[in-house]
Parts: structure tokens; C-alpha cells; sequence
């Protein structure tokens, strides 16, 4: 098999609540390989966004271990974490997680500025990413001049334009109606696996779980 793009070992997370242990994940192993979209569904508070955060290095576990494309999160700190995420993930959350004042380009476009891509690259990268996602023309449209679909389109543009080993989806189609839903979830599937990347999609819509690849089921932060 070719390496995993995403890969947890045994990865646990307890979380302490007025001196109270709550568990937040127990166990779970999960590999995701390059161009594998993997739908994570599971009942409120069984653990599914505590997994993704733990997946993307933006907390740290208790027990086991989080890899992106090969490369522990444990062995990464400061500066180097950050970058290393910039590089390697793409993120698309549920409504919200655009800039309200900067126009759809410029959205798609932060991830670049981050990693100091050249101007003339970035540009070509943010056209060609805005047009894979069918928005060619609202490049400099504001956020709320946008439909929630076309929003959460940028999002997708923006969690793919840096080319990112792993993509990361919390409930990416959860705020709208479920035709456009299902029409974002396939922009995101589709383009994900076109570049290689390794998907792992936390959904409750049943006909968006079913565009992956393969289905797991969080149940009190215990994969099953
Ligand atoms: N920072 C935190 N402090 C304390 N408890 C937390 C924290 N983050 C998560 N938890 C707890 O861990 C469990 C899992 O939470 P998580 O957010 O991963 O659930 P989820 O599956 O994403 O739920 P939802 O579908 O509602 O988004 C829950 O019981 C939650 O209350
Ligand atoms: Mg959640």
C-alpha cells in the first residue's frame, strides 16, 4: 500500500470539565492513502471534531499518535508545526471561515500569502481554483454578496488551492439545503481526489457520506 496521506494510531483525547473526565476520543485508528475520501459520521459529541483537530495538529493527544503524509505532529513544534500544517492541510469548516471584508479571490488566496507564493503564481492559482469550483466570475464579489452554496464554494477553493496532502472537513455542507449540499460535498470529493489528496469528510447527511470512498462511525470517540 502506499503510505497513508492521514493516519491515526491509537489516538485518545480526554478532555477535563470541573475536574471531570470527559472522553473525548478512545482508541481510534483510521488510514487515509492519497486520493481516498473517507466519510466520518457519528452521533453530537461522539468525538468527530475532536478527531479532525487532533488530525490537523491543532490539539494534542492524550494517547497515540496523529501523521500527516508520513510526518508525526509530535515531532513538530512552533513555527515549523504552522507551516507544516499551511502545507499539508486544507481545512473547509461549516458556514463562517471567510474573511467578511476581503473579496472571494482574496479568501481563496490567504492559504498562498501565508507560504509567500510569488504574486504571478498566486494569481494563476486563485483563478484556476475559483473556476474548478464554477466560480470563475464572482472572484471579486464580497462574502455576503455570495449565496451560502457559493460561500461554502470558496471554502472548498480555499482548502485546495495550496495543493494540500490532507483535506479536512468539518460538517462542510452543513448549513445548506440538502440539493446544494449534495452539489458542494461533489465539488469537494472531485477535486480532492483529482489532486491526490486524502479526504476525511465529517457529514450527518447520509447522501453526502455516500460519496466516499469508505464509511466510519464515531460512537462515544470509539470508531466502530
Ligand atoms: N475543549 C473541550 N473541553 C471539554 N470538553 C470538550 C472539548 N472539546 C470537546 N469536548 C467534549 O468531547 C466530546 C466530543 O466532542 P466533539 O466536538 O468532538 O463532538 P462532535 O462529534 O464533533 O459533535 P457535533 O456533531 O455536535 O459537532 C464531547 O463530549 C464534548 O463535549
Ligand atoms: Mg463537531
Amino acid at each position: 500500500m502506499t503510505e497513508p496521506a492521514v493516519e491515526a494510531i491509537g489516538l485518545g483525547r480526554t478532555f477535563l470539565d470541573d475536574g471531570l473526565a470527559l472522553t473525548g476520543l478512545a482508541g481510534v485508528s483510521l488510514q487515509v492513502a492519497p486520493g481516498e475520501v473517507v466519510a466520518v459520521t457519528g452521533p453530537s459529541g461522539s468525538g468527530k471534531t475532536t478527531l479532525l483537530h487532533l488530525l490537523a495538529g491543532l490539539d494534542r493527544p492524550d494517547a497515540g499518535r496523529a501523521l500527516i503524509a508520513g510526518v508525526d505532529w509530535a515531532s513538530l513544534h512552533g513555527a515549523e508545526r504552522a507551516q507544516f500544517r499551511r502545507r499539508t492541510c486544507g481545512f473547509v469548516v461549516q458556514g463562517l471561515g471567510l474573511l467578511p471584508q476581503a473579496t472571494a479571490a482574496e479568501n481563496v488566496e490567504v492559504p498562498l500569502l501565508l507560504d509567500r507564493v510569488a504574486p504571478d503564481e498566486r494569481r494563476a492559482r486563485v483563478a484556476a481554483a475559483l473556476d474548478r469550483v464554477g466560480l470563475a466570475g464572482h472572484a471579486a464579489k464580497l462574502p455576503d454578496q455570495l449565496s451560502g452554496g457559493e460561500q461554502q464554494r470558496v471554502a472548498v477553493a480555499r482548502a485546495l488551492v495550496n495543493r494540500p496532502a490532507a483535506v479536512l472537513a468539518d460538517e462542510p455542507t452543513g448549513s445548506l439545503d440538502s440539493a446544494n449540499g449534495e452539489a458542494v460535498a461533489r465539488l469537494l470529493v472531485d477535486a480532492a481526489v483529482e489532486q491526490g489528496a486524502a479526504v476525511v469528510l465529517v457529514t450527518h447527511d447520509p447522501s453526502v457520506a455516500r460519496m466516499a470512498h469508505r464509511r466510519v462511525v464515531l460512537r462515544s470517540g470509539r470508531l466502530r
